[in-house]
């Protein structure tokens, strides 16, 4: 096991097969490091649900949060006991906290089994090792609300052990996550809500789509059974993937004002990381480009001085041999003050890795929808009503 910092990342490895988990941030208490929360939280999706029907999905709203953290309601049980959740296309599995969990979850709403009519036990152990400590419970079966549609009988996990989240958990705006990767890396098997809507014909189609607020405050949303062409210019661009674990398709390349700066072949579309990860070696060199300077107590993190960041070069990635650009100031993020590098070292090992993941930096940008038939779509996002008023003056 290896703890990756940062967003702390984990690399998981098993005697049976490599797993990276990518589910969750360290958020560290105190010192210079505060400076860094907002970053260092994992995303969260916010705000009530849109419970419009629409004709390209359902859409969910997202609000952010020092654009580092987004959260959204679901419900589990009957009647209802709502959960803000990260919606993270990294990992797999739901979990709650547990009624069981008492003081230890916090502040945090707890799922209370003996509240609910729908409720059916299954008992079995469940854990993720994070870094700092296990995240465990057990699995329980219920109804869970996702976006206004009630899906029948997900197993889910309910946890009372959150010691592997530390401090920032009890501190934190999210209670739980609700993983949107593929079955085929979910814990125990069990089922994604997104394949239980699926299999319940609860969405039109079998794709659903982030659009991340900008820094501006404008709302963004999670759309499920669909895409939203309002969210978006001109048409999607459609890769497909390389693999049904993650949302992995191949990265065909990387320039930094034309300059040729990686070798990795892979990337990841994850919505519950924050910023861009890649070999560490890689963005070590990228770092030294643009003149930021690692962190000292996290050396694979990078300020740069917020004064340069006007003039950086444009970095193109392509994916499936397409051509994404992010300009200085959408891959760098400045945190009151600070300017942050948007790309953290990590070494994800072969057989899944190295690989790049690209998070919310690139999403912010780039619309994405995730289709599980097998290929994800990009498109800029539309430019805010805020941003062209402003244009116009
Ligand atoms: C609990 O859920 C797991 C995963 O879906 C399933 O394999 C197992 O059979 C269930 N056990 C019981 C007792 O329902
Ligand atoms: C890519 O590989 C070539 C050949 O080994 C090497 O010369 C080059 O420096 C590598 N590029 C990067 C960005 O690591």
């Amino acid at each position: 096991m290896k703890l990756l910092t940062f967003l702390l990342l984990l690399a998981l490895v098993t005697p049976c097969f490599a797993m990276i988990r990518i589910p969750l941030q360290k958020k560290t208490p105190s010192g210079l490091l505060m400076d860094f929360a907002g970053l260092n939280k994992h995303r969260h999706i916010a705000g009530p649900y849109h419970l419009v029907e629409q004709a390209n999905g359902v859409p969910v709203v997202i609000n952010d949060f020092s654009n580092a953290q987004y959260f959204g309601p679901v419900s589990v049980g009957t009647p209802a006991q709502t959960f803000n959740v990260i919606f993270d296309t990294g990992s797999s599995n739901l979990w709650v906290p547990s009624k069981t969990c008492g003081s230890n979850c916090g502040l945090h709403p707890e799922y209370d089994s003996s509240a609910s009519s729908t409720y059916v036990k299954n008992g079995t152990v469940f854990r993720i090792q994070y870094g700092s400590g296990p995240v465990a419970g057990f699995l329980s079966e219920d109804t869970v609300t996702f976006g206004g549609m009630a899906v029948k009988g997900q197993t889910f996990a309910e946890i009372n052990d959150v010691s592997g989240l530390g401090l920032g958990y009890a501190l934190g705006k999210f209670d739980g996550i609700l993983g949107m990767a593929f079955d085929s890396i979910s814990e125990y098997g069990i089922p994604t809500v997104f394949d239980s809507l699926m299999a319940q014909g609860l969405v039109q189609q079998p794709v659903f789509a982030f659009y991340l607020s900008a820094a501006d405050g404008t709302q963004g949303e999670l759309t499920l059974g669909g895409y939203d062409p309002a969210h978006f210019q001109g048409e999607l661009t459609w890769v497909p993937l390389t693999s049904e674990t993650y949302w992995e398709t191949s990265l065909t390349g990387m320039t930094l004002g034309g300059q040729s700066v990686t070798n990795t072949t892979k990337c990841v579309l994850d919505t519950g990381t924050s910023i861009l990860a890649g070999p560490s070696a890689e963005v070590a060199a990228l770092a030294a480009l643009v003149g930021a300077t690692p962190f000292p107590l996290r050396p694979s993190e990078y300020t740069i001085d917020c004064s340069k960041v006007p003039s950086l070069p444009t970095l193109s990635i392509s994916i499936g041999g397409v051509e994404f650009t992010l300009a200085g100031d959408e891959y760098t993020l400045n945190v009151q003050g600070m300017c942050l590098f948007g790309f953290t070292g990590i070494d994800i090992p072969a057989p899944r890795g190295p690989l790049y993941i690209l998070g919310d930096v690139f999403i912010r940008k780039y619309y994405t929808v995730f289709d599980t038939t097998g290929r994800l779509g990009f498109a800029p996002v539309a430019t805010t009503k805020k941003a062209k008023h402003h244009q116009r003056r």
